[in-house]
C-alpha cells in the first residue's frame, strides 16, 4: 500500500469535509482543509476593515497584508480534531459563521491569495498521505492525485444540512440566509476566473444525496484502496 493524495472537490455544503474528515481518520492520513485557509484569510480581511458592507473595500489592501497573514493547523488532542490558526490565534470557530462565508467567495477570486494559498496546500501535500478538499484541488492543486473524488448531493439537501449545523453550533441564522449564501458562492466559485470550482475530468463522482455518513465512507475508502495497491 502506498501512500497517495486524495483530493476531493465539490460544491458548497456538500459533505466534502465530513468525508475527507472520516476518510483521513480510517486510512491514518492527514486531513488538510483549504477552504479554513480561504475562511481565515477573508476573517483577517474584515477583521482589519478591508472589506465592508458587502465588498471589498480594495483587493490591493489585501494583496498588501499577505505576508502578515500566517495560517496554520494544530491538532488539539482533546476533542481529536485539527483547528485553524490565523496569526497564533485558533479561529476555529469564528471562521465558519455566516458572515465569514458572505465574503469568502469574494476574496478567494483574488488571484495572489490564491497563488499563497496553492502554494502552501502543495508543501503539505509533499510528502503525500494527505486527504484535501476544496474547490480546485483536483484541477489546480494537486493535478496528479492518484484519487480524485467529485463530492455532490442535491441543492436542499446541503442547504439542509448547513442549516442544522449552524443551528447546531448555536447560530441564530434563517434558512432562507443559508440558502442564499450557498446559491450566491457556488455561482461565484464556478464563475471566477482563477481556478473556479470544477470537476477534473478523471474525477469519480459520489452523489451523497440519499446516502448514510457511514456508506459514503465505505464506498470513498474502497476507491482509495484500489487507488493505493
Ligand atoms: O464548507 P463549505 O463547502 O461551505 O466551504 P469551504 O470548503 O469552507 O470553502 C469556503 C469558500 O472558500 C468557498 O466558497 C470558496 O469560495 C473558497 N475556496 C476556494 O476558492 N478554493 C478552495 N480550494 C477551497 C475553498
Amino acid at each position: 500500500m502506498k501512500d497517495i493524495i486524495i483530493a476531493l472537490d465539490g460544491h458548497s455544503a456538500c459533505g466534502k469535509s465530513t468525508l475527507a474528515k472520516a476518510m483521513a481518520k480510517e486510512l491514518k492520513y492527514i486531513y488538510v482543509d483549504s477552504g479554513a485557509m480561504y475562511r481565515a484569510v477573508t476573517y483577517y480581511a474584515m477583521k482589519h476593515g478591508l472589506v465592508k458592507s458587502g465588498e471589498i473595500i480594495d483587493p490591493k489592501l489585501i494583496i498588501d497584508q499577505l505576508s502578515n497573514i500566517n495560517i496554520s493547523f494544530n491538532y488539539n488532542s482533546s476533542t481529536g480534531k485539527s483547528e485553524t490558526f490565523l496569526n497564533g490565534s485558533n479561529v476555529e470557530e469564528i471562521i465558519r459563521t455566516i458572515e465569514v462565508s458572505q465574503f469568502v467567495s469574494e476574496v478567494s477570486k483574488i488571484k495572489e491569495v490564491r497563488e499563497k494559498l496553492v502554494e502552501f496546500q502543495q508543501q503539505l501535500g509533499k510528502n503525500k498521505g494527505v486527504v484535501m478538499d476544496g474547490r480546485d484541488i483536483g484541477t489546480t492543486v494537486f493535478p496528479d492525485a492518484k484519487l480524485k473524488l467529485w463530492i455532490t448531493a442535491n441543492n436542499e439537501i446541503r442547504v439542509a444540512r448547513r442549516y442544522k449545523e449552524l443551528l447546531e453550533k448555536g447560530y441564530k441564522v434563517s434558512l432562507e440566509d443559508v440558502q442564499e449564501n450557498v446559491k450566491q458562492r457556488d455561482y461565484e466559485d464556478s464563475h471566477r476566473k482563477e481556478s473556479p470550482l470544477a470537476k477534473a475530468e478523471d474525477a469519480i463522482v459520489l452523489d451523497n444525496s440519499f446516502l448514510t455518513k457511514t456508506e459514503t465512507l465505505k464506498k470513498a475508502i474502497k476507491l482509495a484502496k484500489e487507488a493505493q495497491s
